[in-house]
């Protein structure tokens, strides 16, 4: 039997986040707020005093709550680690992207079914942690079949999925790379595209594996011909054409952003709101690289969004929460702004304007923190203290102590 949509009451919210863009944080927090959710959006916001009625209730007991994070950069489907490659690097080795090539043998030889189960597994990770929207990219199978079953599964999961053929020139193309570019504009795209929204590109003349700006031009453009949106790998290993490439095609998104000159940190000003740059500092953390400018680029006026890039080589974090902690104490934002950029400037990147704040009309994707304000997140990094909040889908008053869970 499936339980009638029933409206909720959510009281006891210690602090309201609503990253509406409103008060000089752009956080718009309100004390003392009420929310009404129904039929999985915002019905109602405002003071619980004058709250309306509703089918049942929940009591946070003074907890926040925050729009639910939006991880817009991961590469969810793979199978195997690359742990070996990690103490490697921690002793000394650099980062290239050839282990890609590890992670794209065991995924080919992954059956659907682990694979599925591999993804459906990360997910839940990242919500428990707090996140509500995840992108998945492919990139680990570099061959038509596995890359459309790839973003088969991925779309299994979430809307936001994202053509990867060029992530690096597989092995078996190592010495014809026009040949594989012919493959991932060609018959992978035709493949892939009914079930991806996105299609990106590594574009990184420093690896040898990854994409120059003219490969990846050519990418891009035969995909936005089949009817894609774009985003970019780019900046990520050394300065490079990555961000200019994406600011002149108007992708929605350049991620890394790890090495910038003066005109890319301009070219990303004059794209405000247009071409999001996507910090990833979960991947400096885990390749011992230097962290991106993030003061720099907010003072500048560019916008930008924080993503983990949950994936085998470069971060095996799922965890918005840590990238949240690392962009305050590594990269010059304070809490709020870090806050703001994991939903809202996530959000943007996206290109959506219905996740990523708390508004009526949104959708009632949303966070709660076991503490009163989101100072915490990054105070008290590495404390399990986010998760997404699951309200009780049939009728009932339900309350949360303020050392229980909601779900
Ligand atoms: O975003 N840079 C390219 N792709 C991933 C890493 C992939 C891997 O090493 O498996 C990234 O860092
Ligand atoms: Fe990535």
């Amino acid at each position: 039997m499936t339980a009638a949509a029933a409206s909720t009451l959510v009281t006891g919210i210690g602090e309201l986040v609503t990253c509406d863009g409103t008060g000089p944080d752009r956080l718009g927090i309100r004390r003392d707020a009420a929310l009404v959710v129904d039929d999985g959006r915002i019905a109602w916001l405002g003071p619980s005093r004058s709250a309306p009625d509703a089918d049942r209730s929940v009591d946070l007991a003074g907890r926040a709550v925050l729009p639910g994070f939006v991880d817009s950069h991961s590469h969810l489907v793979f199978a195997g680690d690359r742990a070996a490659e990690f103490a490697a690097r921690m002793a000394g080795q650099p980062y290239d992207g050839g282990g890609i090539g590890v992670s794209v043998a065991a995924t080919r030889e992954a059956g659907d079914d682990e694979l599925r189960a591999l993804v459906a597994g990360r997910v839940a990770e990242m919500r428990a942690q707090g996140t509500t929207t995840v992108e998945i990219k492919g990139g680990y199978g570099l061959t038509v079949d596995d890359e459309a079953r790839s973003l088969r599964i991925a779309r299994e999961f979430t809307t936001e999925t994202t053509y990867l053929g060029a992530h690096v020139v597989p092995a078996e193309y190592a010495a014809d790379r026009a040949a594989y570019l012919d493959l991932v504009t060609g018959p992978m795209l035709a493949a892939t595209a009914p079930h991806a929204r996105w299609a990106d590109v590594f574009c990184e003349p420093r690896s040898a594996h990854a994409f120059t700006a003219e490969e990846a031009r050519v990418v891009l453009l035969a995909a936005r011909g089949a009817g894609l949106e774009l985003r970019v790998h780019g900046n990520q290993l050394g300065p490079g054409p990555g961000v200019q490439l994406a600011v002149e095609l108007g992708a929605a998104s350049v991620d890394h952003c790890t090495y910038l000159s003066a005109a890319d940190v301009e070219a990303l000003a004059s794209a405000a709101g247009a071409t999001v740059a996507t910090l990833l500092p979960g991947v400096e953390f885990s390749t011992r690289s230097p962290y991106p400018d993030g003061r720099r680029l907010l003072d500048a006026g560019v916008s930008i969004a924080l993503a983990t890039d949950c994936n085998p080589g470069t971060c095996y974090s799922s965890s918005m929460p840590f990238v949240v902690a690392l962009a305050v104490r590594e990269m010059g934002l304070t809490p709020a702004e870090a806050v703001y950029a994991a939903t809202a400037g996530s959000a943007l990147s996206l290109r959506r304007s219905d996740i990523g704040r708390i508004e009526v009309g949104a959708r009632a994707d949303l966070a709660v923190l076991d503490a009163p304000s989101h100072l915490h997140l990054a105070y008290r990094a590495g404390v399990p203290i986010a998760r997404a909040l699951d309200l009780p889908a049939t009728s009932s008053t339900s309350s949360t102590s303020s050392t229980s869970s909601t779900s």
